[in-house]
This record gives structure tokens, sequence and C-alpha cells, in this order.
């Protein structure tokens, strides 16, 4: 088991496939995007279904999703889903994407195990899009969406980001749209993990906020504590039932106390927490024959050493080094 030194047991593992992206997201990173991992640092398919067969068989995760970067943009990642689906105890499989892709690629993800998906989306308006994410690209983020629905990928979640002045009147018509077309929409307070250093607690609309522009159509319910469990998103009811919106307020109401989550960068390196200033390489060990016990040894002294939380709140707080697009988020 992956335990920290404040008893929580991390059985939810995010892997990183690639640190490059098909967007280029405002919130996120540069227009000329960032120095991306060199192909020789990445791990290839082998190294990364062996880690997560460490970490399925012999340190008790049972939740695993790709991120990336943009994790379609892997070329192997049918074939990772495919023998990470094949592991005992099998893992749960899913997704995190900003949906460019998946349009072709919905139905053989869905052949190869993958259990669901979660895709970006922060507006319904085209110009606004390409604004935001500086390429022409909304209409395959619909398709992408329609498709995995189609392909039973279920539930299909949309993460939406909401910015001052760009798209934060938006809410409600996103709550509307997501209900009209059966995905589970959440809100995320943006955090301080942009590339360019250039957060600011007052730019971020906050969970307070988007409840507040919700409220003005829609009557929302909490669905209480317990159903939250180690997920970050809290969520309401909305006009009673059975429908949901989630809202993922990492910033005002962190959930790191049930934090049960577990990081592998595209260049196999451990993170114990999304904020973590440190990390520990498992690729060296890898690549210098390490045993799978070996490997599960680092994993979890990698664990051992996880913060009580982000440290957002503390006056000291230092952005990590890597961005979230080479976390995985
Ligand atoms: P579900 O299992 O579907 O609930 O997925 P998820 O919400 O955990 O994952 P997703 O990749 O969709 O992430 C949505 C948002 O939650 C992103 O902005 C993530 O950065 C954020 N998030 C995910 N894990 C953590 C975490 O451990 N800590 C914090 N603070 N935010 C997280
Ligand atoms: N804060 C919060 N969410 C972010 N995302 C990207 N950068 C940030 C940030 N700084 C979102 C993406 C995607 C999800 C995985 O994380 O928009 O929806
Ligand atoms: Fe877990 Fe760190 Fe995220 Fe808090 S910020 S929920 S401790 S990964």
């Amino acid at each position: 088991m992956l335990v920290d030194t404040y008893g929580r047991v991390a059985t939810d593992l995010r892997v990183s496939l690639t640190d490059r992206c098909n967007l280029r997201c405002t919130y996120c990173m540069p227009e000329e995007g960032l120095r991306w991992l060199a192909r020789p640092e990445l791990l290839t398919d082998d190294e990364v279904v062996r880690l997560v067969r460490v970490a399925v068989t012999e340190l008790g995760v049972t939740d695993v999703r790709f991120t990336g970067g943009e994790p379609l943009l892997r070329p192997g990642l049918a074939g990772i889903v495919e023998r990470c689906a094949a592991l005992l105890p099998r893992p749960r499989l899913s997704l995190t994407t900003n949906g460019i892709g998946l349009g072709r690629t919905a139905g053989a993800l869905r052949a190869a195990g993958l259990d669901r998906v979660n895709v970006s989306l922060d507006t319904l308006r085209p110009d606004a899009f390409r604004a935001l994410t500086r390429r022409d690209r909304h209409r395959d983020v619909l398709d992408g969406l329609a498709a995995a629905r189609a392909a039973g990928l279920a539930p299909v979640k949309v993460n939406t980001v909401l910015m001052r002045g760009v798209n934060d009147d938006e809410a409600p018509d996103l709550l509307a749209w997501a209900l009209a077309e059966g995905y589970e929409l959440r809100f995320i307070e943006q955090m301080p993990l942009d590339a360019q250093h250039g957060w600011q607690r007052s730019d971020m609309v906050s969970a307070e906020e988007i409840l507040a522009a919700l409220r003005t159509r829609f009557a929302l319910t909490a669905e209480g504590e317990p159903a939250r469990g180690h997920a970050p998103a809290e969520r309401w009811l909305v006009d009673g039932g059975p429908a949901r919106v989630g809202v993922i307020a990492s910033v005002t109401r962190p959930f790191c106390r049930a934090c049960d989550r577990t990081r592998l960068t595209a260049d196999g390196q451990v993170r114990n927490c999304l904020f973590a200033r440190e990390e520990s390489d498992l690729r060296g060990a890898l690549r210098s024959g390490a045993s799978d016990g070996e490997i599960a040894a680092r994993w979890r002294a990698a664990t051992r050493g996880k913060k009580a939380g982000s440290g957002l709140d503390d006056p000291a707080f230092l952005q990590p080094d890597r961005p979230m697009s080479a976390i995985g988020g």
C-alpha cells in the first residue's frame, strides 16, 4: 500500500503520457508552447505498463487515469489501455483529454478497455474557444464528446475552468447544455499551476461565485459530504436531481485531507502531490535494472513524504517547477 504519515492511502494513480498539447490555453501555456521532453526522456509504452502493473499488483492502486499534456497525442495509448485492462485485479481506467481526436478514437479506446473520459471544455462559443485555446478546434471537441457518449464511455464528464471577463458569464448556459447532452459538468477553480506563473487569487472565479451564478437559473441541493468521498468534486443535485453538477474547489475548499492520489510524470517521476516540490525517479530505477520489489519500495518511500496539503494558503507558497501540463492535473 501507498500510505503517508497522515494515514492517507493512495489508490488512484494519474499517469501523464506526454507533456505536449495541441491547444495553447492561455491559462496553461504560452503561444509558442514549452520546452517539451525529448523522446528518450519519456517512458516507453512497456515502461508505463510495467509501472502501472507494480502499482496495481504490489501497491494497491485500483484506479488509473491517463492524462497529459494531451494523452490522445500518444501513439501507443490504445495499446497501453489494453495492457492495463488485462492486469489482475483489473484497475478502473479513465482518461482526461481535451477531446480533440476522440471523435476518431473513442470506439477503439472503449474496446481496448477504457471505462470513462473527462473532457475539458471551457466555452460554448467558437470565437471564445479560439481566443482561449489559440486554436480553431471547438467542433472537434464537441464531436469528441458525442463520440465518447456513443461509445459508452460513461459517465462523460466535462471540466470547465471559468476566467474573469472571458467565460465567467457562461456558467448557467454551460450547465443547461450539459444537462441536455447528458454530460456531467464540473467547474474547476483555477490553480497556480500555469507555466507563466501569472496566477493571482483575485483572478480566480471561486466556487462561491460559480454556485451563485448557477443559482440564478437552477435550484441546487448539496449531495452531502459522504458522496464526495475521495473525489475532488463537490456535487450538487440540479432542480432536485437526478442530474448533477460538480465544483472542484481546489483553492477555497481543498480536499487534501481525503486525498488518495499518486502521480507519475511522462518521464517517470513519482509526485505524491499536485503541488509537490520533490519527485522520486522511477525511470532511473527501471533503466538501471531495479526489480519490481525495489520499484515498489521507492514508490512507498516517495509516498511517506507527502505533505498535509497543497500549501496554497501558506504565505510562503511556491508554485511547483513543473506546470500543470507536465504533471497531468
Ligand atoms: P474523477 O475521478 O472523474 O472525479 O476525476 P478527477 O476530477 O479527479 O480528474 P480530472 O483529471 O478530470 O481533473 C479535474 C480537475 O481536478 C483538474 O483541474 C485537476 O487538476 C483537479 N485535480 C485532480 N486531482 C487533484 C488533486 O489531487 N488535487 C487537486 N488540488 N486538484 C486535483
Ligand atoms: N487550474 C485548474 N484547472 C486547470 N486545468 C488546466 N490548468 C488548470 C489550472 N491552472 C484544467 C484543464 C482540464 C483539467 C484537467 O484541468 O482545463 O479541464
Ligand atoms: Fe492531494 Fe496535493 Fe491535490 Fe491536496 S493538492 S488533493 S494533497 S494532490
